[in-house]
Order: structure tokens, then C-alpha cells, then sequence
């Protein structure tokens, strides 16, 4: 018999090939079918109807080409955007959108990060917070209405769960809005917090601020105001995405003058919802200035928005 198969090729060739098969069909295809290949985070919920759409942008305008949505473990990724990528994050994500290059940063941990009305104005004017950004600008999406009857047929085929609520909700709004609402989910799911190294945060027994009234200090604010903070709160402070910062008797929205340091503090350590700054809480998207303004840059700003308070 064996002398037999050995004497016939083609016999021979098909019964290798079923042998190697079974190898790969029990290594590869009984994996691919387990849940634990298909692993999903608690948190994580399927796009709602306007998100989906927001995605469906997101790869329409090329984003992957420019942006990853994917941090590796590795320690400068961690400390730069947050906690690596987890398998269960991407459940509903039909395609990935990694990415393949980072012409702009990742976008993996952006959900959040800032509100709603600074995606707005940076996507309508990319280079009003980032003086040299290559990043396009995006503002003629506002322009173009979502069709609720295309956007029902992709939750449809990719089987997310919806009510005609949902649909008849999405009249009306613009792309722009679905690719802000796309992109405010992004990470969300995430609920571990990135292990190492967010900046310190730095806690004060109140401490004056030691530049106090000093006119080069107040000039030196006024310049770093512009570079780095006209952009949220408006022209000398008057507030826009950020508060206003030219009423010293309101702070975190709520009234009562706090002292310098806490000033200090908020601009060092930037806010996160449902923080606590002296008794007040936060709704977040103040940015931490840790790794990009010294202390003394720091108190000088303070100085400046003191100025801007009248006090000298
Ligand atoms: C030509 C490359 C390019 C394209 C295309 C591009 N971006 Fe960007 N993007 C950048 C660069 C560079 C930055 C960093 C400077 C800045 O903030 O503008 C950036 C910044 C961002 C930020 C802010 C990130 C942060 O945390 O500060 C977001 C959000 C963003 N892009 C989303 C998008 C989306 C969504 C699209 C598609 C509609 C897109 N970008 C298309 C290059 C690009
Ligand atoms: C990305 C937008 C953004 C940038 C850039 C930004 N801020 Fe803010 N800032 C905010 C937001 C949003 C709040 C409200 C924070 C909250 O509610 O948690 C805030 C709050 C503050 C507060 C508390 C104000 C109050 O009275 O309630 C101060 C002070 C402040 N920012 C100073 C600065 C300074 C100084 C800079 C520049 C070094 C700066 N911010 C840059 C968005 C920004």
C-alpha cells in the first residue's frame, strides 16, 4: 500500500495537502471562531447613528492618511498620548482605521481631551491653535447635511442597534457635526488611565506669586497669552472656549477670588472633569502647561491675567 501511494503523484500530492490542512485549520480557523479572538472592553458601546456617520468622514477626507488611532506600548507613546491600544477597543471598528503614518499626532486617546466647541474651531481653522499646522481646513463640512436615509442603510449592514428617533435626529445636522461627534468618542472606552508619567501635578501651600506687579513679567505673559492661550480664551483673556479671565471674583464658575496659586496650579496641572481646584469643580478641557512653560513662565502669565483683572 505504501509503495503503492509513493508510485502516485497526484494522489500523493492531494493527500499532503489534506494533512497540512488540518494542521492550519486547527491553528488558524478554530482560534479565529472563539470569543476570546473577539475580545470587547466593558465600557465600550457600539457608534450611534450621528458617530457613524462621523466615521464614515473620518475615511471620506483621508484622516487615516495623516492621523494613527493606535498608541503602541512603548514608553514615550504612553507618556505622550495615554494608555496603549487594547484589542477590545476596536469591536465595532469595521475597517480599522489605524492608520499607517503620523503626519499629524495619534488620535487614539482625542476623545474628551477637549470640548466640543475647540474641535469646531480647529477644524475650521486648524492654524488659529497650531500656527504651523499643515493640517487642511475642514470648515466647508458645516456645509454639507448628513442624508439620514444612507446613514440608516450603514447602521443597518453593520448592525448596530438604533430607533427612527435616532434617524430623524440626524436631520439637520451637518458633517462637521457628525466627524466632532466621531471624534469625542475616540479612547473613551478606555476607562484604565495611562500608568507613568502624566506631568506631575503640583499642589501649593499658598505661595504669593513672586513676579507679582513686576512690568516685565506682565509684558513677558502678554506674549506667552498669545502664543499659548489667546486661542481658547480670546483676545486678552475674554473668554470664548475657555472662560473669561478678566473677572477675578468668578473662578471655575464659581464666585469668590482664590489666590494666585491656584492660578498657578490650573495653568501647571490643566483640569479633567470632575476634578477639584479649591473646592470648585472642573468640566475640563484646560490643557497642562507642565512640559511646555517653566514656573517662572508661568507666574508671569498669572501676572498678566491679574493685570487683566485691574489688579496691579
Ligand atoms: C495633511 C495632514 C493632515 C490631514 C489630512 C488631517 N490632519 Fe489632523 N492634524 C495634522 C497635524 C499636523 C496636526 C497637529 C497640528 C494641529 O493641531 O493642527 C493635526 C491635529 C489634529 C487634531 C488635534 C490633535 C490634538 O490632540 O491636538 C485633530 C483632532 C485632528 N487633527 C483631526 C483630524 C481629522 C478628523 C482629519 C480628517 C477630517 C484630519 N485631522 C486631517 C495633520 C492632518
Ligand atoms: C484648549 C483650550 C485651552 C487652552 C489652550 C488654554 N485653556 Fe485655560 N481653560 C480652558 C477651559 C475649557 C477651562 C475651563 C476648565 C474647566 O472647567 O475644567 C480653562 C480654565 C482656565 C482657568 C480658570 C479660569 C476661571 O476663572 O475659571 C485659567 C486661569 C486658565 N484656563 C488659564 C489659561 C492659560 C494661562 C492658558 C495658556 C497658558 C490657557 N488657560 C490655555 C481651555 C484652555
Amino acid at each position: 500500500m505504501a509503495k503503492n501511494i509513493y508510485s502516485k503523484p497526484v494522489l500523493f500530492t492531494i493527500l499532503a495537502t489534506l494533512t497540512i490542512l488540518v494542521g492550519t485549520v486547527v491553528t488558524m480557523f478554530v482560534p479565529m471562531l472563539t470569543a476570546q479572538m473577539h475580545p470587547k472592553l466593558e465600557g465600550l458601546k457600539p457608534y450611534t447613528a450621528l458617530q457613524l456617520a462621523g466615521r464614515d468622514v473620518y475615511q471620506s477626507e483621508g484622516c487615516p492618511f495623516c492621523h494613527t488611532q493606535t498608541v503602541r506600548p512603548l514608553k514615550t507613546e504612553v507618556e505622550r498620548y495615554g494608555h496603549y491600544s487594547l484589542a477590545g477597543e476596536f469591536y465595532y471598528d469595521r475597517p480599522f482605521l489605524w492608520g499607517t503614518k503620523r503626519t499629524g499626532p495619534d488620535l487614539a486617546r482625542e476623545g474628551g481631551k477637549y470640548p466640543d466647541s475647540w474641535q469646531y474651531a480647529h477644524f475650521e481653522d486648524p492654524r488659529a491653535f497650531a500656527p504651523h499646522s499643515i493640517m487642511p481646513s475642514f470648515a466647508w463640512l458645516k456645509k454639507i447635511k448628513l442624508d439620514p436615509a444612507q446613514v440608516e442603510t450603514h447602521m443597518k449592514v453593520l448592525g448596530f442597534p438604533y430607533t427612527q428617533a435616532d434617524i430623524s435626529a440626524l436631520a439637520g445636522k451637518t458633517e462637521l457635526d457628525a466627524l466632532v461627534a466621531y471624534v469625542q468618542t475616540l479612547g473613551t472606552a478606555v476607562t484604565v488611565k495611562a500608568q507613568a508619567t502624566v506631568p506631575v501635578t503640583k499642589k501649593m501651600t499658598h505661595v504669593p506669586n513672586p513676579l507679582a506687579g513686576s512690568h516685565e513679567a506682565i509684558e513677558r505673559g502678554e506674549k506667552l497669552f498669545e502664543q499659548n492661550c489667546q486661542a481658547c480664551h480670546g483676545k486678552e483673556g475674554v473668554g470664548y472656549i475657555g472662560p473669561s479671565l478678566r473677572d477675578k471674583d468668578i473662578f471655575l464658575y464659581v464666585r469668590g477670588n482664590v489666590p494666585d496659586d491656584d492660578y498657578f496650579e490650573i495653568i501647571h496641572n490643566g483640569t479633567h472633569p470632575g476634578g477639584i481646584e479649591d473646592g470648585r469643580t472642573e468640566k475640563g478641557g484646560m490643557p497642562s502647561f507642565a512640559d511646555t512653560l517653566s514656573n517662572d513662565e508661568i507666574w508671569s502669565l498669572v501676572a498678566y491675567i491679574r493685570s487683566l483683572q485691574g489688579e496691579k
